[in-house]
């Protein structure tokens, strides 16, 4: 099966969305030139820390106005039924692409420039003119918490928590040991998975970590402690948190949380703000079940996500080529 080169890079700029432990947990098959369905791919599920399924489906929301965007940009308008009914489905969106006014703007660039920033931030404030901005995008589901405030307090001391907890789960530590690259051979031919440059490991400990670690070592006591450290640093280095939340726990909420996450997270790209999502506060208990009635909000929080001024841009993420999630050869 082969596809014209235009539609081609609609897909490889939907593939460029973030995803938890970038497992890139999407399939794509192709109906035809213009119509595809969204697969899930269950080997990339995170039976450990996702076991619902949740962060799949915020992912493949991601993924989902990435195509959409992306597709504007190539004169089609993406037209979506959601399949699935639950979380474990194989098939998940079904897409037709019907052709209208392409949008020249600059929503590729910004696609390919988004990437998770993981290095601490500016300590200054966002701008009330920017918060009034990224809500607008997301008027009933964004909510911001300056790190100055008791809810941007509560929420770094429990993400500290959270992590450590989750860092001394075994089970938890050996799935992410799974996804984390060790050797440069490893993430060429995977083109998955978190490498030491997406974690802002540079320098010597870059070394360090390609040379002498492998998946053993993210069990070590060392391995663990250094990055509970790293996130005391994050959270106290950021502006504050955006939450972000979703109607309620059904497919389509979270795949539109996911939607509207990254439609955010492109715009801060815009604007020169720094995102990191931190889900331990929605992974973990007992702050899974308070994070809701602690922060004061009525429906169910998706996202938890450190934002700040920062004037460093990470490299775009690894990814796999297209061949590699579609039936493309
Ligand atoms: C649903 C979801 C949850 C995530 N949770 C975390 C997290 O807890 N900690 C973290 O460092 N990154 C988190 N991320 C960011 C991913 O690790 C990141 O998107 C992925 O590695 C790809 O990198 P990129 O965003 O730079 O393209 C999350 C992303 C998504 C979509």
């Amino acid at each position: 099966m082969s596809i014209p080169g235009n539609i081609a890079q609609i897909l490889r700029y939907a593939s460029l969305a973030p995803s938890s432990h970038n497992t890139q947990p999407w399939r794509v098959k192709i109906i035809s030139e213009l119509e595809f369905i969204i697969q899930s791919d269950p080997k990339r599920w995170l039976l450990k820390v996702d076991p619902e399924n949740r962060e799949f489906l915020l992912s493949i929301g991601a993924f989902w106005e990435n195509l959409e965007q992306a597709a504007l940009t190539f004169g089609f308008k993406a037209k979506t039924e959601i399949l699935a009914t639950n979380s474990k489905n194989t098939d998940i969106l079904k897409v037709k692409l019907v052709r209208c006014t392409p949008q020249k703007d600059n929503r590729l660039e910004l696609i390919e420039t988004r990437a998770t920033n993981r290095r601490p931030y500016e300590k200054k404030d966002l701008l009330p003119l920017h918060v009034k901005e990224l809500k607008r995008l997301l008027p009933d589901h964004f909510t911001y918490f300056s790190r100055e405030s008791k809810e941007g307090e509560w929420i770094a001391k429990s993400l500290i928590e959270a992590n450590k907890k989750q860092t001394f789960d075994d089970e938890k530590q050996k799935e992410l040991a799974r996804w984390l690259r060790f050797s440069r051979f490893e993430v060429k031919k995977r083109g998955d998975g978190i490498t030491p440059e997406m974690l802002g490991v540079s320098g010597i400990a870059k070394f360090f970590w390609y040379t002498f670690m492998n998946g053993k070592s993210v069990l070590s006591w060392s391995f663990r402690n250094k990055g509970v450290e790293n996130v005391k640093n994050q959270v106290n280095n950021c502006a504050g948190f955006i939450v972000i939340t979703s109607d309620d726990l059904s497919v389509s909420s979270l795949l539109h949380a996911g939607k509207v996450f990254e439609r955010l997270a492109l715009k801060c790209t815009e604007r020169g703000i720094a995102v990191h999502p931190m889900s331990q506060l929605i992974e973990e208990s007992p702050w899974k079940v308070q994070i809701e009635e602690l922060l004061g909000l009525s429906k169910p929080v998706q996202f938890v996500l450190r934002v700040g001024y920062s004037t460093f841009q990470p490299k775009p993420s690894i990814q796999r080529p297209i061949e590699e999630f579609t039936d493309l050869r």
